[in-house]
């Protein structure tokens, strides 16, 4: 991949999508659009780029398949425990003491990549709930820019791999163990609604609205600082007020957004709509 090549592309890629390839993922980039080159017949990054921007019909399916190969899928069920523990001390104290909102939780998975995260936080409020023995009504929006993993998601069907942080008991409930694969129970597949959404479009936003909790998590690493101030805006607007925002541990609002109070909870930090 020249430099010009790598700069259009570069460019195109950041202006659908909002991931930023630094110079020294050139070598990155360049393995992950080979296939694609190969599949269409096309002999350089070049004639890429240009079937991209200016191909028809064909082209607004390649985008698709662009989406899948530019993004990076990594997720699993019960990630970075110490903040879902800090959704559980939210629900509780404030969603489960007689006293809280009694209109149904709105949840949003943002960039949900395969469906770990959705899933997991629907297992949580349902766990919370029995154990409780209280019934909150809840949709849980979970949404990406990748059409393959949202497939998948909608799927359900994970590896051990997926599942490797999961307490025993809770894999055997929620769970059905065939060829070392685990397909999650439909309960827990029906209180999620996977759709694609595009975080780099502010119109798409208007469709996630009043939401008490939004987990935006590993995702904004692969944003400029120009993008993630678009997406923390936008998510600020989809939030009840009150809400609680929910990014990667090793993410930060620094320097992007003043508009959220941090809550420190033990080994994580959630923010609360001001
Ligand atoms: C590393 S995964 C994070 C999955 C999950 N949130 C977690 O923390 O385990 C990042 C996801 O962000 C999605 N993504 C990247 N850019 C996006 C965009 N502009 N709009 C929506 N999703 C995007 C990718 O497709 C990928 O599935």
């Amino acid at each position: 991949m020249t430099r010009e090549e790598f700069t259009v592309l570069r460019d195109f890629i950041y202006e659908k999508t909002g991931i930023y390839f630094t110079e020294t993922k050139t070598y990155l980039l360049e393995s992950r659009l080979a296939n694609r080159l190969n599949e269409l017949g096309l002999s350089s990054f070049e004639d890429y780029y240009y079937h991209l921007k200016y191909g028809a019909e064909k082209a607004r399916t390649e985008l698709a398949n662009l989406f899948d190969v530019v993004t990076t899928n990594e997720t699993s069920f019960f990630r970075n425990p110490p903040q879902l523990d800090a959704f559980k001390i939210i629900l509780q104290k404030s969603y489960m003491n007689g006293s809280g909102p009694v209109a149904p939780l709105r949840i949003w998975s943002a960039a949900c990549s395969t469906g770990e995260e959705p899933y997991t936080l629907a297992i949580i409020l349902m766990e919370l709930m029995e154990a409780r023995k209280v019934n909150i009504p809840f949709t849980i929006f979970a949404t990406d820019i990748s059409s393959k993993v949202i497939d998948s998601a909608r799927k359900a069907v994970f590896s051990q791999y997926s599942v490797r942080n999961t307490d025993a008991a809770l894999k055997r409930k929620y769970f059905t163990e065939e060829n070392n694969m685990f397909r999650l129970n439909d309960t827990v597949k029906r209180a999620v609604k996977i759709d694609f959404m595009n975080l780099m479009d502010d119109t798409a936003y208007r469709m996630y609205r009043q939401m008490d909790f939004i987990f935006c998590r590993n995702v904004l690493i692969y944003f400029d600082e120009k993008m993630k101030k678009k997406v923390i805006d936008n998510m600020y607007e989809c939030m009840k007020p009150k809400g609680y925002l929910t990014i990667g541990h090793a993410e930060s609002l620094h320097n992007i957004s003043r508009a959220f109070k941090p809550l420190v909870f033990p080994g994580t930090i959630a923010y609360q709509k001001g």
